[in-house]
């Protein structure tokens, strides 16, 4: 007993000499300059402590203490040192003035680090202005993203709050390991383009606990996406879960083993979608699971594969290349705020194969739902509300 008691006491020394040890890397932004008023610039001020961080041998921390820090466009590269943490327990606001980021499309960046967490954060970019730019007609910038990693690896986002995004809320480019966790990404219904994660040229991203509420998709997921996992996503209002738009390029990188689960979707404008472009394409779409999902008065709910158009023309000639395979919906029940609930409208030339319906549940206004299916091949089971057209 009293052997265990002083190896438990060496032990917890030890632990304690280590949290220690590495708390002594500590960047607090304010040490750099750093004004929580809202008002004053602290890009700079961020700017050093992250270098400060980058530089470091041992793990390191960026702390950003409570209150509210105004930042423009900033970057934070790699590679650096050692891993870091961010722990964010402010709220960062972009500048009023939606022209003060430009044309960079990005707001806060991360580019080609490794190990690096984020914990907690508000950020708000303020992006009414830039939506009443775009909805006016007039000539805009591009729009900026709030958070964006590009080419990163092994990445933690947890308990990250944004809140009215210029464009889409977070981006995930070229990544390898991300796990993204308590998220929320607020937008109002009709701000456009605000898409709450949006995912492509990255493999092993998971994405869990989040809450997307936005006026574009609450996930997207784009090009030369592998190995994603999605679950206890919390969608709508905002378009649903979307893989697509696909097949812009003629040479494209497909998506493949994504699964969507354990979901709910509420007043969304649909339910899961593989979209894709009506051109040729080498793209393709295969091992999708959407599995588990609630529907709450969903517009389309249903499994949706739909040949976007560029323009109507455009559609009668061209169909797209995508090829989409092995895709299956299971246990998808609730209701849809338009009769059609299942349309699949897979394209002529490539149909979509090997898709599998297996007790879904879908009514309108009390009373089943109804399906239509273009050019679709694979098998359906269990309960199924509305009717197969598989
Ligand atoms: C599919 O993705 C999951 C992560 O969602 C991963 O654990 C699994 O190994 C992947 N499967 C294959 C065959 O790569």
């Amino acid at each position: 007993m009293a052997n265990f008691a002083v190896s438990f006491v060496a032990l917890s020394l030890f632990y304690i000499f280590q949290q220690s040890n590495a708390a002594s890397a500590s960047f607090n932004v304010i040490t750099f300059g750093a004004k929580p008023d809202g008002k004053t610039d602290s890009t700079q001020p961020f700017l050093k402590a992250w270098s400060a961080a980058c530089s470091s041998a041992s793990p390191s921390t960026v702390y950003v203490p409570r209150g509210s820090y105004l930042l423009k466009a900033i970057v934070f590269s790699g590679p650096c040192k050692n891993k870091i943490t961010v722990q964010i327990d402010g709220t960062l606001v972009a500048p009023t003035d939606y022209r003060a980021l430009g044309n960079s499309g990005y707001w806060i960046l991360f580019i080609k680090v490794n190990r690096v967490s984020v914990f907690g954060g508000t950020l708000d970019a303020r992006g009414a202005g830039f939506w009443a730019c775009r909805k006016s007609g007039l000539n805009c910038p591009v729009g900026a993203r709030s958070m964006t990693f590009n080419w990163a690896n092994d990445i933690l986002i947890s308990g990250l709050t944004s809140i009215n995004s210029q464009s889409m809320h977070l981006v995930i480019n070229g990544c390898n390991n991300v796990l993204v966790r308590n998220v929320r990404a607020i937008a109002p219904d009709l701000s456009p383009n605000t898409d709450g994660i949006h995912v492509q040229v990255s493999t092993g991203v998971t994405i869990t606990g989040s809450t997307l509420q936005t006026g574009d998709d609450c996930i997207s997921i784009g090009p030369s996406t592998r190995n994603m996992l999605m679950s206890s996503i919390k969608c709508g209002p905002g378009h649903g879960i979307s893989i697509g738009s696909l097949g812009k390029d003629v040479n494209e990188g497909g998506v493949q083993n994504i699964t969507l689960t354990n979901s709910i979707f509420s007043g969304s404008d649909n339910g899961v979608r593989i979209k894709s472009w009506a051109r040729p394409s080498n793209g393709f779409v295969r091992n999708v699971v959407f599995q588990n999902l609630i529907m709450n008065n969903v517009r389309n709910p249903g499994p949706l594969s739909s040949t976007k158009t560029i323009a109507p023309i455009t559609r009668a000639v061209l169909s797209s290349g995508v090829k989409i395979s092995q895709v299956t919906f299971r246990n998808i029940k609730g209701t849809s705020a338009t009769p059609d609930a299942v349309k699949f409208d897979c394209s002529p030339s490539n149909p979509c194969s090997g898709i599998r319906l297996h007790d879904i549940k879908l009514t309108y206004m009390n009373k089943a739902a109804t399906s239509s299916c273009k050019n679709i091949g694979g098998t359906s089971s269990g309960v199924l509300m509305p009717q197969s057209c598989v």
